[in-house]
């Protein structure tokens, strides 16, 4: 029987699903209810010092559907407006209702060594379980030297993590932006500086779109809007990149974060290194619920592969990936048309040819593969609107 228990920096998670710094984790009834209904712990919506003014905007989100399907979600909101002491108290009712659930104090301050010191000692006396450093929110944060401005910089990176590993008495993850030339670059700066676990990705800086009517970009702020941050499952390629670029140069335990809606998600990132995982927007789009259909089915794929724990899913894949020049270059695969699903619409022949290689052709109602021309690309097999093709 496999179980869904792991160990993070000797820390017990009842199950790697943890919910991610953001409204879902804003309240402390919200959580309660959250560890209820199984989620393994929480990163609290990151905590600033008492005197950080927080002036929300309204609207502050925007969404990018297909149907009814939200695929992205930009927001532009900034972080806790819970005082130091209201968490405080809510870390510890929360602590004595849940004491197997893991807690992850998010913090983030000025870059000034005394504020960040002061929230890490007060919180070193708390019962949360770990700190997480936010130095990646993109919207709003920057403009006051904090978030990304932090997360950018690998010498400001190194120094706020140098000045925390001083005084922290509790694990510390650092939260890194996707927003950087080299994510691994900040990791290694990071973990230089002595951190014990990295968190990635926050969001994607993003602007969601224009009202060709009005010229007003969104989301609407009485006409105006501000650069914002992007999640949901249309980052997860960006979030399953970021993680393997970490593992590949840095060993320290990985938080998974970015677009993971299921099980499914989860996993991939388990295979290209993280240790567990932290979602978001899927939460936020339906439900704390979402978490009984995620720990079944990760349990039913850990026992279909003979695994025994989601330890045993770590950095599985990491060994193949490799650099373009190193890829195994020796075989081409071909498309294979389903004839009873093909509906001659043509249209793989039209793409082929308008997208350089033009080696398909409509012959006597059967679509026919010229193997000098085509170049095993597979773009014919993702845009046949039946999936009438299959690359072999
Ligand atoms: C509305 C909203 C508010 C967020 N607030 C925070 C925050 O306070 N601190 C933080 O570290 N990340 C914050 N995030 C980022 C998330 O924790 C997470 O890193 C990101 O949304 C990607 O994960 P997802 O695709 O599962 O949403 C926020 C995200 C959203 C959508």
């Amino acid at each position: 029987m496999a179980t869904l228990k792991t160990k993070v920096l000797g820390i017990d998670f009842e199950n790697p699903f943890i919910l991610a710094s953001a409204p879902p984790t804003a309240k402390i009834e919200s959580i309660d209810k959250a560890f209820t209904l199984g989620w393994g712990g929480a990163v609290l919506k990151t905590i600033t010092p008492d005197d950080l003014e927080m002036i929300e905007a309204s609207q502050r989100y925007a969404t990018w559907k297909i149907g009814n399907k939200i695929c992205g979600f930009e927001n532009i909101e900034l972080l806790s407006h819970l005082t130091v002491q209201q968490w405080l108290d809510g870390i510890k009712f929360l602590k004595q209702k849940h004491p197997t659930k893991v807690q992850i104090a998010s913090i983030t301050a000025p870059v000034i060594k005394e504020e960040w010191q002061k929230l890490v000692c007060t919180f070193n006396n708390s019962e949360v379980d770990a700190f997480e450093l936010n130095f990646s929110c993109p919207h709003g944060m920057p403009e006051k030297g904090i978030g990304m401005a932090i997360g950018t910089s690998a010498e400001i990176s190194a120094m706020i993590t140098g000045w925390v590993m001083e005084v922290a008495k509790k694990p510390v993850f650092v939260k890194l932006s996707p927003n950087v030339t080299n994510i691994a670059d900040i990791a290694k700066a990071v973990e230089k500086a002595g951190c014990n676990g990295i968190s990635a990705i926050n969001t994607v800086q993003s602007l969601m779109g224009i009202d060709l009517d009005t010229f007003e970009p969104m989301p609407n702020v009485n006409g105006k809007t501000t650069f914002g941050g992007y999640s949901g499952i249309s980052v997860k390629p960006i979030g399953l990149r970021c993680v393997a670029q970490i593992r590949q140069n840095c060993s320290l335990p990985i938080l998974g974060i970015g677009g993971i809606s299921n099980w499914h998600d989860a996993a991939e990132y388990m295979t290209v290194g993280a240790d567990a995982v932290q979602v978001c927007t899927e939460v936020m789009a339906n439900g704390y619920g979402i978490i009984a259909a995620m720990k079944q089915g990760l349990l039913n794929y850990l026992e279909s592969k003979g695994f025994n724990s989601p330890a045993d899913l770590k950095n599985k894949a990491i060994v193949n990936l490799s650099a373009h020049e190193k890829l195994p270059k020796s075989t081409q695969v071909y498309p294979h048309i389903n004839d009873d699903v093909c509906v001659k619409c043509g249209k793989c022949v039209t793409i082929c040819d308008e997208s350089e290689h033009s080696a398909l052709s409509l012959i006597n109602g059967h679509i026919a593969v010229n193997k000098e021309a085509c170049v095993g690309c597979s773009l014919c097999s993702h845009i046949c609107p039946k999936s009438a093709i299959k690359m072999k």
